[in-house]
């Protein structure tokens, strides 16, 4: 596989590459990636065939998309590219804003006059005059899912976004946003971003069936744990620079014995993949069903490289049965209702298969 294996982004004519270029780290101080180096990776995503850029209004205050902006104004890329941003967090205090003091309730959220304001910002640090891919960035438990609707069915109309997508929400919002745009016949949105890898498997009880019953691709953030899964950290070990070591602002969960465990494994089975543990775990969240492009983030070329490799390596079904395995996450009320002794006890002893229409 390559990044110029384009397929559709959810029920849409949207057309992506199955690696989406995160810019997170570009501008980022500490645990980021400076201009210059921001550049390279930029450069090396797409002249290696990448379409898909996502970045965010808060992302480093904005110098993410400054720089995006930037960078495909130099290489006259505003049309090839699938450029996606998002709204949410509050610009004025944010916990990836380097301002820290409180401010305006309507500086952050979904309600339309956030939404407005955030586009008019992004799109001004971008230099462009439409979003591709417009966010929400996350769920902020208030404002009504029919006025986010409505609020991003305007912006379409108004030739500002062309599509939008949910990221961290709960299931339920994602399949109302879904119905309530379906039943009125209103733009729906076409993909979900959220914490998706080999440690962070919970998405797949209520997300995944949501995603894949309302034709929304699924774009995976954290593939690698922030790090931890490249298999550089070690238990104890306090020489290592990532950004997970010593204090920083994603905290150590990502440390737990359960953890240590899966990265065994993926250890394990990279080694017998002939293959580096960050492209074992890659190609494995990009082999999960309804993934339809995978975020990677990188700080420097080195790492861009040795993430876009991971296009290259199918898992065997024994390595990525291994990986499932180790990674299997507690069952919980609702994935016993879909076994099939349930099915049994409901179709009276025979096996029923689920034809999925689209
Ligand atoms: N929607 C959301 O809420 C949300 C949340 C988070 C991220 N995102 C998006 O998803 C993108 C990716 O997320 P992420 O940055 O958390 O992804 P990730 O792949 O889990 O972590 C990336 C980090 O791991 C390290 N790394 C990456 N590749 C490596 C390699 N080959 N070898 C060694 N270290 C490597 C680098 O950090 P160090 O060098 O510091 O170790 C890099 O910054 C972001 O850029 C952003 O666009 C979205």
């Amino acid at each position: 596989m390559s990044l110029t294996n384009y397929r559709t982004l959810g029920r849409s004519g949207l057309i992506v590459s199955p690696m989406a270029l995160g810019t997170m780290t570009f501008g980022t101080d500490t645990w980021g990636a400076d201009k210059t180096t921001s550049r390279e990776i930029f450069k090396t995503y797409i002249e290696s065939g990448g379409n898909f850029i996502d970045t965010a209004d808060i992302y480093s205050s904005g110098k993410s998309e400054q720089m995006v902006g930037e960078f495909i104004t130099e290489l006259h890329l505003r049309d090839q590219v699938v450029l996606s941003t998002k709204f949410g967090f509050n610009s004025s205090s944010s916990p990836l804003s380097t301002n820290q003091s409180k401010g305006n309730p309507n500086a952050g959220g979904a309600g339309s006059k956030n939404i407005h304001r955030a586009l008019d910002g992004s799109l001004a640090r971008l230099k462009t005059d439409y979003i591709d891919l417009y966010w929400m960035h996350i769920w902020d438990g208030v404002t009504p899912i029919e006025e986010i609707i409505q609020t991003l069915q305007d912006l379409v109309t108004a030739g500002k976004i062309r599509y939008y997508a949910l990221s961290d929400m709960p299931a339920w919002i994602a399949i109302k946003a879904a119905t309530i745009s379906h039943e009125r016949s209103r733009t729906p949105p076409i993909a979900m971003q959220f914490e998706y890898s080999l440690v962070a498997r919970d998405i797949e009880r209520e997300h995944v069936p949501v995603a894949l019953d309302s034709g929304m691709g699924i774009m995976p953030w954290s593939p690698l744990a922030g790090g931890f899964l490249t298999g550089k950290y070690k238990r104890g070990d306090p020489e290592n620079t990532g950004r997970l070591s010593g204090a920083n602002p994603f905290g150590n969960s990502k440390f737990s014995d359960r953890n240590w465990l899966i990265l065994e494994t993926l250890n394990h089975v990279s080694k017998r993949q002939g293959c580096t543990p960050s492209q074992a775990a890659l190609a494995w969240t990009m082999g999960r069903p309804g993934v339809a492009s995978t975020l990677i983030g990188a700080r420097n070329v080195i790492q861009l490289e040795d993430n876009l490799g991971a296009l290259e390596i199918k898992l065997t079904k024994e390595h990525e049965s291994m990986l499932d395995q180790a990674s299997a996450r507690t069952m919980g009320f609702t994935d016993t209702l879909a076994s099939p002794e349930i099915r049994k006890m409901v179709f009276g002893g025979n096996d029923v298969l689920r034809i999925p229409a689209s």
